[in-house]
């Protein structure tokens, strides 16, 4: 006889997972379409849609072919594309991302043209137009923090008058979300908003990115801007700066290795959360799919799941096609 009599155990949350119909009653969180951010890579040239070594599934397209991308992926339910720029020339202060035909301000101006629904986001930084690689302004070898906010807040115009709906900072500067706020309301466009990269951490999980990017660093690393894997209480303290600054959404960067911050952070403010599940979070499912070490669609669905229920309201991945395609199913 065993010490608990069979039938006598009075709470049995088996009872809620008998079957399909009862577990989609009691579900608790569900992915949409509309929580998906769609990041696309957009380089020089024309007719170009070229596959990324590192992030296998994704390419990086012309400014035209990027139109025929967002197009569809605004058909699968998707409502919005985050732009990163690979331009032609690199220099030291990435002066090619504010110009008015730059590589970003076309692809806006064609994506607009062709789907003018569709929210069109820009990631706003330095690092992929500078020749150093950084995400500012360098001298003797630092990164100077108040002379690279007058060149983010140059690129976030130019972003907004080629018709961005919303501008992504993504440099980790101080005071940058408010600069780029004043800058954007002394022009008029004050319909322009800002999802702020608030609490981005120095992370690993980014390699893949700067890959397709371009965008490693030349010397050193991100650290003296970026923040440290090992802080919580300072994300905090970040995200209420950018909130304080005037940005309208705030980003958890990485989401899968940071779930407890994205649950921090929804609990203690009320704007929406956004977390960006990392080219590292794609390709490390990905290649393991490839290898048959686990199912990567499944091991995807989960994982977005996951972030959901830690409290993103939005999710920026590179899985947003894939994920909608099984969610319309
Ligand atoms: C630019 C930027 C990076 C990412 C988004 N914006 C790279 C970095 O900070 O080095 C990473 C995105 C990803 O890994 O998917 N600063």
């Amino acid at each position: 006889m065993g010490v608990i009599e069979v039938g006598r155990i009075l709470y049995r949350p088996r009872r809620l997972r008998k079957m399909p119909a009862l577990r989609d009653m009691v579900r608790e969180t569900i992915l949409t379409p509309s929580d998906f951010i769609y990041p696309l890579f957009v380089r020089y040239g024309n007719g170009i849609k070229e596959p990324i070594s590192s992030m296998p599934g994704q390419f990086r397209f012309s400014s035209d072919t990027v139109a025929d991308e967002a197009e569809e992926t605004w058909t699968l339910g998707i409502r919005a594309v985050i732009l990163f720029g690979i331009p032609e020339k690199k220099d030291s202060i990435g002066s090619s991302s504010w110009k008015e035909d730059g590589v970003v301000q076309r692809a806006i101006k064609a994506i607009k043209e062709k789907i003018p629904e569709i929210v069109v986001i820009t990631d706003v930084c330095l690092c992929e137009y500078t020749d150093h690689g950084h995400c500012g302004v360098v001298r003797d070898g630092k990164i100077l923090n108040d002379e690279t906010l007058e060149l983010l807040c140059r690129q976030a115009l130019s972003h907004a008058k080629a018709g961005a709906d919303m501008v992504a900072p993504s440099d980790m500067m101080d005071g940058r979300v408010g600069a780029i706020r004043e800058a954007l309301d002394s022009e008029g466009l004050y319909d322009v908003g800002i999802l702020s990269y608030a609490a981005k951490y120095a992370s690993s999980f980014y390699g893949p990115f700067r890959v397709a990017a371009e965008s490693a660093p030349q010397f050193g690393d991100r650290t003296t801007y970026q923040m440290d894997p090992s802080n919580a209480r300072e994300a905090i303290r970040e995200v209420k700066l950018d909130i304080d600054e005037g940005a309208d959404i705030v980003m958890v960067k990485p989401a899968l290795p940071y779930l407890d911050i994205i649950f921090q952070v929804k609990n203690l403010f009320n704007v929406p959360v956004a977390a960006y599940n990392v080219s590292g979070e794609y390709s490390m499912i990905t290649a393991a799919d490839e290898r048959g070490f686990l199912d990567g669609k499944r091991a995807m669905m989960e994982m977005l799941t996951a972030i959901k229920r830690a409290g993103a309201d939005l999710i920026i991945t590179y899985f947003s096609k894939e994920a909608t395609k099984i969610l319309n199913q």
